[in-house]
């Protein structure tokens, strides 16, 4: 055979046995923390006629990135399979877990999810309003104290926001830090929009930014897998 055919070949088996080695880990995590969490995946599939693409490797980062933190609070911002993940951590570790949801039939899914996967959560359905031509929030403001923010949401009613992707920015945490609270970790679901206005506010300074996530090609995903951007709070 032609040897870089070969080369391309042996290259694209060694992708493919690293996807699957990453998938099995992350399974296991996932089956390690809460075995329910996976039923609860399904029945969220099955209500929405939605199977993610990644979830149960955005679970394991969920998990690992729990694990690193050890919050006593979490408030998330657009609720779904995360919520599971969060709920049945929070069962475990004596945390508690509230997620804002813009749309009540959702809410209702996500609700029954979370008790499939045995977890301690809460989904409190908040509308949403626009915030200019790029952004939207909650009409209801987070709490003064928070050890971990989720930013998931929400997610606008339609793509006519001014941002790169049409999607709208959270406008919720760049509010909640001007107002001068710091919580002590946020975490943003890809939504590259948000992260940049977040990372660019003065405020920003006293967080540490890592873990960007990245559109990148499949093969450059795969090896980074990474999906959250990151802001951790430097000791005061
Ligand atoms: C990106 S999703 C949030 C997902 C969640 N944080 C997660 O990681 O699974 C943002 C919003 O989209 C809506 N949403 C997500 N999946 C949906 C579905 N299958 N059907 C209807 N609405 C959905 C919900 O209102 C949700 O708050």
């Amino acid at each position: 055979m032609d040897p870089v055919k070969k080369l391309r070949r042996s290259l694209k088996q060694q992708h493919a046995d690293y996807i699957e080695s990453r998938a099995q880990k992350d399974l296991a995590e996932v089956q390690a923390l809460e075995p329910r969490v996976l039923d609860a995946y399904q029945f969220i599939s099955k209500q929405s006629g939605s199977v993610s693409r990644e979830p149960i490797f955005r679970a394991a980062d969920l998990i690992a990135w729990l694990g690193r933190l050890q919050p006593k609070t979490i408030q998330e911002l657009g609720s779904g399979r995360s919520s599971v993940v969060f709920a049945a951590w929070c069962a475990k570790n004596g945390a508690q877990h509230i997620a804002y949801e813009q749309r009540d039939y959702w809410r209702d899914i996500v609700e029954e999810a979370i008790s499939i996967a045995g977890g301690l959560g809460t989904v409190v359905h908040v509308p949403m309003v626009r915030v200019g031509g790029i952004g939207a929030k909650f009409t209801k403001v987070l709490a003064a104290e928070i050890d971990l923010v989720y930013v998931d949401g929400p997610s606008g009613e339609d793509r006519t926001y001014h941002t790169h992707d049409g999607r709208c920015i959270n406008m919720d945490v760049p509010e909640h830090l001007r107002a001068g609270h710091r919580p002590k970790a946020i975490l943003i679901d890809g939504r590259q929009n948000t992260r940049d206005l977040l990372w660019g506010m003065p405020e920003a300074h006293e967080y540490e930014l890592t873990k960007q996530f990245q559109r990148t090609p499949e093969f450059a995903s795969a090896t980074d897998y990474v999906r959250h951007s990151s802001m951790l709070l430097r000791a005061r």
